[in-house]
């Protein structure tokens, strides 16, 4: 089982009992175990739940794997890397705002070759495998094209940290007054599978970690987005950047001149 295919089964297989057991045990208000980088920053007994359930579930048929998850860290080692956000969207997951998934990225040789995002609340498993297009219930994605800058819809993300938040906020107030409308959706993992169903026109923050945009990355990139940084790929702390080719553009010439770490 070495093909990309393969790995995306499984990898689905994996999200979607990660995200039936966080429906079945998520309590009405799920406990807080610890904060990370600030009090916002929140992680919940469930997040660790997931992400032991889904490490167990990798080690049984992949045991000489790498995986890189955002609770337990990086471990192991060789050619094939698993990219585990185990719950994608902690704060909606905390309050019960139906915007949180399980995501699964594979990586072989350093290059993300399927993803699965299982935004659970709604039912939406979406998964793509590299050059072989993105799906959704059976039905092929393709992100919305030949949008202008002031006629898109755009997602966006904040930080924890508040000077991160600050510069976050700054941005945004430049990036508002030229945009059809903002969305704050909570998941970024969600928000790159709305690109890719054309939900949303685009999406750009600045920070997110490579457990939050690897698998929805390949997701928007197999429905037609270029998904990147400032002058590259997305970068922490630089910006990611994801929208059809020539929002795309517009999007970054916007961004770039706001960035205070220019990172290309
Ligand atoms: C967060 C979400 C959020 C994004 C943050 C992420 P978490 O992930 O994806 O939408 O704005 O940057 O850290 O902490 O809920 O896994």
């Amino acid at each position: 089982m070495d093909d990309a295919m393969s790995f995306g089964r499984l990898a689905e297989e994996i999200a979607r009992e990660a995200g039936d057991m966080l429906l079945a045990k998520r309590p009405a208000r799920p406990e807080v175990v610890v904060t990370k980088s600030s009090p916002t920053d929140i992680v919940t007994a469930l997040d660790q739940a997931s992400e032991d359930l889904i490490r167990a579930r990798i080690r049984a048929v992949r045991p000489d794997d790498a995986i890189l998850g955002e609770e337990g860290g990086s471990t192991g080692g060789g050619r094939v890397r698993w990219i585990v956000d185990p719950i994608d969207g902690t704060v909606n997951f905390l309050y019960g705002v139906p915007e949180w998934a399980v995501s699964i990225a594979v990586e072989v040789d350093g290059e993300v070759v399927a993803g699965v995002v299982n935004v659970v609340p709604r039912g939406e498993v979406f998964t793509a495998v590299k050059d072989e297009g993105a799906w959704l219930a059976g039905e092929r994605l393709r992100c919305n094209a030949g949008v202008p800058l002031d006629r898109a819809l755009i997602a966006t993300g904040f930080g924890y940290e508040s000077r991160r938040r600050q510069v976050q906020a700054e941005v945004l107030a430049h990036v508002l007054p030229r945009v059809r409308d903002i969305r704050r959706g909570g998941s970024a993992a969600s928000d790159l599978c709305s690109v890719a169903a054309g939900r949303v026109d685009g999406y750009y923050e600045r920070g997110p970690q490579y457990w939050d945009y690897a698998a929805g990355g390949l997701i928007a990139a197999e429905a037609g987005a270029r998904v990147g940084g400032l002058g590259g790929k997305p970068s922490n702390p630089g910006l990611t950047l994801c929208a059809a080719p020539g929002l795309f553009e517009e999007l970054h010439d916007l961004l770039a001149p706001l960035d205070p770490e220019r990172d290309g």
